[in-house]
């Protein structure tokens, strides 16, 4: 019996676990058990998630909540080596950039237990993005690297890791989105907006980089106002947003945009279906970016990098950065212009699950 521990902290590791650890528990060779730090709390954030992706409650939920770097990162450890002590699995399996992700790598690693990182080897070269270096320290203590696209397969070659630790098994989250898309047909989001479809823009925005400085989420609520004259524009607001717009006095200018649908955060399906039938995708994401790039909705990326750059070698991904008029030029592009060429990345074809576990039952 191979016993591993799935670990999910926020909110985009949920569907990449997802698939993975549905299968576990079918397979007799696999002992699955699923530990959630509790980084995303809220039911909007994490319950919804579980209940719409099929995944059963977590064996162990560890209720760490939010807090600094530090303080997050340190509460996830302390609570996980006690219970990884006791369990001894055969491998600790991380999803992701989140600080649950490292936290959970290191504890692991130091336990002597072995770590299996699902989506290594992505870089920015961006060493201000906290991501960036949850990627990195996670990477280099992972004895199993399991990458989505070419350029992690080079970025861990460069970084001079073992090429026999290094398997490329296409995208989870698209194991996820495969699943889910003929489901989420049946959201009624559009009729309840009262939007057509292709006739708006869906966007999400939570960056640090992007919300946490009032010059720059200003900037980007004046592309917004601009924006949503002339398309109106679904923003989910992720609650770091929320509480940025209310800390630096913007309430009042995003309640006058009347074309701006400014929502609570919303559910796996109701985004699949909002993501699937839009215009054209504004987002500082790291996930949307790839599920845009499978779905063939132009995206647009208020970001001046990406650790994923397929998107924009084969899919629809385009990085803009966040400057207004660069914004609107592009904008107007997405909406007027000739569409991007684009095509689906290698092994983006709903099995990655399934290759790693294959990988892993014949590995461990
Ligand atoms: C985290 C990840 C980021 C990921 C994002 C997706 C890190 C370093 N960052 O950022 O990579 O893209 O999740 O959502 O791990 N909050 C709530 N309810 C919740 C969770 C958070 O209100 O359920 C609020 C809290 O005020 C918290 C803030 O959001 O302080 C930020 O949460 P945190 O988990 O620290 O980082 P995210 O911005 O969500």
């Amino acid at each position: 019996m191979i016993r591993i521990v799935n670990i999910v902290g926020a909110r985009p590791n949920f569907m990449k676990i997802a698939p993975i650890h549905r299968r576990m528990l079918k397979r007799s060779e696999f002992s699955a058990k699923l530990i959630h730090t509790g980084q995303h709390y809220d039911e909007k954030m994490s319950k919804t998630f579980f209940e719409e992706l099929g995944m059963p409650e977590p064996d162990i939920y560890l209720g760490i909540g939010s807090g600094s770097h530090a303080v997050q990162t340190a509460g996830v450890m302390i609570e996980l080596e006690k219970i990884l002590s006791k369990e001894k699995p055969d491998l600790v399996l991380v999803v992701g950039d989140v600080n649950s992700t490292l936290a959970a790598a290191i504890v692991a690693s130091k336990l002597h237990v072995k770590v299996g990182h699902v989506e290594a080897g992505l870089r920015s070269f961006d060493r201000s993005m906290p991501e960036e270096i949850n990627r990195i320290l996670t990477d280099s203590i992972s004895e199993m690297l399991f990458v989505t696209e070419q350029s992690g397969l080079d970025n861990l070659a460069n970084e001079g890791k073992d090429d026999n630790q290094v398997f490329f098994v296409g995208n989870v989250m698209i194991d996820s989105l495969v699943e889910h898309l003929e489901k989420a047909q049946d959201s009624t989001i559009l009729q309840d907006l009262g939007l057509q479809p292709r006739n708006y823009v869906a966007m999400t925005l939570h960056r640090p980089s992007n919300v946490d400085h009032k010059e720059s989420l200003g900037r980007i609520l004046q592309v917004i106002h601009k924006i949503q004259q002339e398309l109106a524009v679904v923003l989910p607001i992720h609650p770091r947003t929320r509480k940025m717009i209310e800390h630096f006095g913007f309430q009042d200018d995003v309640a006058q945009m009347k074309g701006l649908h400014l929502l609570d955060p919303m559910g796996y399906l109701d985004f699949l279906r909002l993501m699937s039938q839009s215009r054209v995708v504004l987002t500082d994401s790291g996930g949307i970016q790839e599920e845009t790039t499978y779905l063939g909705i132009p995206c647009i990326t208020l970001r001046e990098n990406t650790e994923r750059p397929v998107t924009i070698t084969l899919g629809t991904n385009q990085l803009v950065g966040t400057q207004p008029e660069q914004l609107i030029k592009a904008f107007d592009a997405a909406l007027h212009g000739q569409p991007k060429d684009h095509q689906v990345p290698p092994l983006w074809d709903g099995k990655a699950s399934e290759r790693i576990i294959d990988i892993l039952q014949s590995q461990l």
